[in-house]
C-alpha cells in the first residue's frame, strides 16, 4: 500500500499546469485526505500555523451544525444524516481560500465533496501504515466505523482497502507519514503544497 517511508508522491492530478487551470481562488486551500488517524488534524493544525492559513476541520463544523459530536450523529441519526451534514460542511469550507481543511477519512466516497474540495484546493493524501493509524486513532470511541466492529484492526483494512483507490483519484499528492513527527509530516506537505500552486 504505501510506498517508501515518509515518501511523497505526485499522482496524475497534481500537474502544476492542469493545477493552475483548476484552482479557482488565491490563496489556494490546503486539503488533506486520508484514512481515520492518518493525523489529517494534527498535521493541518501545524500547515495553518505556519502558512497564516485557517485552520478547518470538516468533522468539527458538522458538530458544530448537529449540536452533537459525531459517536452521537451515527448513533441517533444514521451515518447517511452523518454523510448529509458532511456535504453540506464541504461545500462551505470550499468555497473559501486560504484555509488548510482536514477531512473525515469517508469524505472522498461522495463525488460532489470531491469536485468541491477540487475546485478550490490542493488535495494531499496523508497515508499512515495500519498499526501506527490504530495506535494514533486510540480508543476508538469517538470513530463510530470501528469501535461498532468487532475486530477493529479487520475493519480497519476492509475500509482502507476500498477506499485506497478514492483518495489516489481524488489526491493531487500522496504523503506516507509513517514514523515521521507531526512537524516533519507538516513540512514535506506545505512543500508538496508549494509544489502544487507553482512556487
Ligand atoms: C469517518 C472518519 C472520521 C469521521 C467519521 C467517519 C470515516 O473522521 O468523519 O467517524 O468514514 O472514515 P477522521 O478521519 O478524522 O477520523
Amino acid at each position: 500500500m504505501c510506498d517508501r517511508i515518509g515518501e511523497s508522491k505526485r499522482l496524475a492530478n497534481g500537474d502544476a499546469e492542469r493545477l493552475d487551470a483548476r484552482l479557482g481562488c488565491n490563496p489556494p486551500n490546503l486539503v488533506l485526505i486520508g484514512f481515520m488517524g492518518a493525523g489529517k488534524t494534527s498535521v493541518g493544525r501545524v500547515c495553518a500555523r505556519r502558512l497564516r492559513f485557517r485552520f478547518t476541520d470538516t468533522d468539527l463544523l458538522v458538530e458544530r451544525m448537529a449540536d452533537k459530536t459525531i459517536a452521537q450523529i451515527f448513533e441517533e441519526d444514521g451515518e447517511e444524516q452523518f454523510r448529509h451534514l458532511e456535504q453540506i460542511a464541504v461545500a462551505r469550507i470550499s468555497r473559501r481560500c486560504g484555509n488548510v481543511i482536514a477531512t473525515g477519512g469517508g469524505v472522498i466516497l461522495n463525488p460532489v465533496n470531491v469536485h468541491n474540495l477540487r475546485r478550490n484546493g490542493v488535495i494531499i493524501w496523508l497515508q499512515t501504515q495500519t498499526e501506527e493509524a490504530l495506535r494514533r486513532v486510540g480508543d476508538r470511541s469517538s470513530r463510530p466505523l470501528l469501535s461498532e466492529a468487532e475486530y477493529p484492526a479487520k475493519r480497519f483494512e476492509q475500509l482502507l482497502v476500498k477506499r485506497s483507490p478514492f483518495y489516489a483519484r481524488a489526491a493531487d499528492y500522496r504523503l506516507d507519514s509513517t514514523g515521521l513527527r507531526v512537524s516533519e509530516a507538516a513540512e514535506s506537505v506545505i512543500a508538496l503544497y508549494r509544489k502544487g500552486i507553482g512556487l
